[in-house]
């Protein structure tokens, strides 16, 4: 084990790791089994690293991602285990024929969302450092490019939905929102062309550049 390592606590369980690891990669050094929390190790796109974390010195807790979150001496670390949605959203999207209906469907689903208390616990919560609380806003104001824009980077962590005091669920409905305008917006030209070609068997693949050796 070298000198330069830094201690930490993850879970519970005393780690020693190099400070170049990032928290993930030190539970796994440490011989802790990555059966959870884990799902696209370092990409930071799935957001099933999340955890809280308390630095040395600090009373702060903050939400980070464990795989790009790298480790510091004294941290205290505790991942936040995933949990299942008790209400489900429900909703029909090729229903939605016109982009006049989608503030209608959006006051539908997510009724919750007026209810915004401006207490910010989404914002602290966000791993990714999202204005949250302003795309809920946006949202219901109606402007709902505004509110796309804010999700775009939304990586379905949850901890919003954990946060939020009034059950909205923020993430939850920036995905309805993004849903909702992809299916209301004309299609990529190249993959509507592409997809055609499919479906009425036109479409040619040459094999001859293709690796048969490989088992
Ligand atoms: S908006 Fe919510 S679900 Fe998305 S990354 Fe931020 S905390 Fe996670
Ligand atoms: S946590 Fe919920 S109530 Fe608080 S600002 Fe965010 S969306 Fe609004
Ligand atoms: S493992 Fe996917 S975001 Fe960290």
């Amino acid at each position: 084990m070298s000198d330069d390592n830094v201690s930490l606590v993850i879970d519970g369980r005393a780690v020693s790791a190099p400070p170049t690891a990032s928290i993930i990669q030190a539970f796994s050094l440490s011989g802790g089994a990555l059966v959870s929390n884990v799902g696209c190790m370092g990409q930071g796109v799935c957001g099933s690293c999340r955890c809280m974390v308390r630095r040395d010195g600090s009373r702060d807790v903050t939400m980070e991602l464990g795989c790009e979150t790298p480790v510091e001496a004294g941290m205290q670390v505790a991942f936040v285990s995933y949990f299942q949605p008790k209400r489900p959203h429900v909703y029909d999207l090729e229903a939605l024929t016109d982009s006049w209906q989608i503030l209608d469907a959006m006051d539908e689903t997510f009724p919750q969302a007026k209810s915004c208390r401006h207490c910010g616990g989404c914002d602290r919560a966000c791993p990714r450092g999202l204005d949250v609380q302003k795309g809920v806003e946006y949202a219901v104001l109606g402007d709902v490019q505004a509110a796309r824009e804010v999700f775009t980077e939304c990586i379905m962590c949850n901890l919003c939905t954990l946060a939020c005091p009034e059950r909205i669920r923020p993430n939850h409905l920036g995905l309805f929102i993004r849903r909702a305008l992809a299916a209301l917006t004309l299609r990529p030209q190249e993959l509507m062309r592409r997809l055609r070609q499919i479906e009425n068997g036109t479409l040619t693949v040459d094999t001859s550049t293709v690796d048969d050796t490989r088992s």
